[in-house]
């Protein structure tokens, strides 16, 4: 059934509006550091299964949990010495940990759809920060888009997605500081492995734990942001295109300016911040098929690289 959906932009009412949603067992799309997030109740199995339904996603797809202390996160997970020092450098921020869920956690089941593990994040969106001591419970978010496609990072993108199946937007009306999905690892007794990169590299992540962290993946697909088709525009994707032909809309980097350019400077994390809305913008144009120039492989590079790889296999083409 069809709901209204309401776009408010970021104020102290936005966010009782959104608390008070929340706490009535809604879902409601809110700007965080990385790309919007669909929050509910993390507490409330009837309120997250909102989300999924919202969403249209697949259920034995866990959610990150987003809390607002690491007080907070320790009531939920168990936290060895290296988890709590990577909390303590990267939080609020973009990390997710998955640690093992504990026992008495108040987290709903349906949240981590039966796995032995949960996927924490204390963000860092002042937003979003807002909200999570408005409510004073953890909130389960994915990124607010339909299952499949691109992430948000504007609340047109949201509307666009997920209007009418939701009640509220919170916008903050500019672009999100990182625009990237956070880094996710799984912080185990045998070490740390990436599950997904994103705006923390490994390399600040082994500066602080003074460990390696493992890339190979288990083979189990544990994060199915690892589907490599999982953020998909609609027309076919080309990377490392110094030039375009006719037909193809060309996103530039540095000196290859294209149609229109992710970073005329060729800085890697404005790139980050403007990516999503550029896809989503050449997935818009008239143009059939949408090439992208070539990005470095350092610092958030690396995951930039990453989406759009993810981009190309998942693309009509
Ligand atoms: O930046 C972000 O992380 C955004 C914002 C809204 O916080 N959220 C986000 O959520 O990207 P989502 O649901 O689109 O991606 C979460 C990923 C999924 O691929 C999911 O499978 C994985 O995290 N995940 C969740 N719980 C997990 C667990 N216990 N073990 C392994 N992977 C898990
Ligand atoms: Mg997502």
């Amino acid at each position: 059934m069809a709901v209204d959906t309401v776009i408010m932009p970021n104020s102290a009412e936005a966010i009782a509006e959104a608390a008070r949603r929340i706490l009535a067992g809604e879902c409601v799309a809110v700007p965080t550091e990385t790309v919007y997030g669909l929050a509910a109740d993390a507490t409330n199995g009837e309120a997250v299964a909102r989300i999924y339904e919202a969403k249209g996603r697949p259920s034995f797809n866990p959610l990150i949990v987003h809390v607002g202390t690491i007080d907070m996160a320790r009531d939920i997970a168990d936290f060895s010495p290296t988890a709590l020092g990577l909390a303590e450098a990267f939080w609020p921020g973009p990390l997710t940990m998955v640690l093992p869920h504990r026992e008495d956690s108040p987290i709903a089941d349906i949240v981590t759809a039966g796995l032995p593990t949960i996927a924490l994040r204390l963000p860092s969106e002042p937003t979003m920060r807002r909200l999570l001591s408005k409510v004073g419970k953890p909130l389960a978010a994915p990124s607010a888009n339909a299952s499949g496609q691109l992430s948000p990072t504007l609340a047109a993108h949201v509307e666009k997605s997920l209007g009418g199946r939701i009640g509220l937007i919170v916008d903050t009306k500019h672009p999100p500081h990182h625009g990237l999905e956070s880094t996710i690892v799984a912080v185990r007794e045998e070490g740390i492995e990436l599950l997904r990169a994103g705006p923390i590299t490994v390399e600040q992540i082994g500066a602080v734990t003074g460990t390696g962290v493992s890339e190979a993946l288990t083979g189990k697909i544990e994060a199915p942001g690892q589907l490599l088709s999982h953020y998909a525009p609609s027309k076919p994707l080309r990377l490392n295109a110094i030039d375009a032909d006719e037909d193809e809309y060309h996103l530039g980097f540095g000196e290859i300016g294209g149609d229109s350019s992710l970073s005329l400077k060729g800085n890697l994390e404005e790139a980050a911040s403007l990516l999503f809305d550029a896809l989503h913008f050449a997935d818009a144009s008239d143009r059939h098929r949408i090439a992208v120039a070539p990005i470095p492989e350092t610092g958030i590079g690396v995951a930039i690289n990453d989406r759009l790889r993810r981009a190309a296999a998942g693309s009509a083409g």
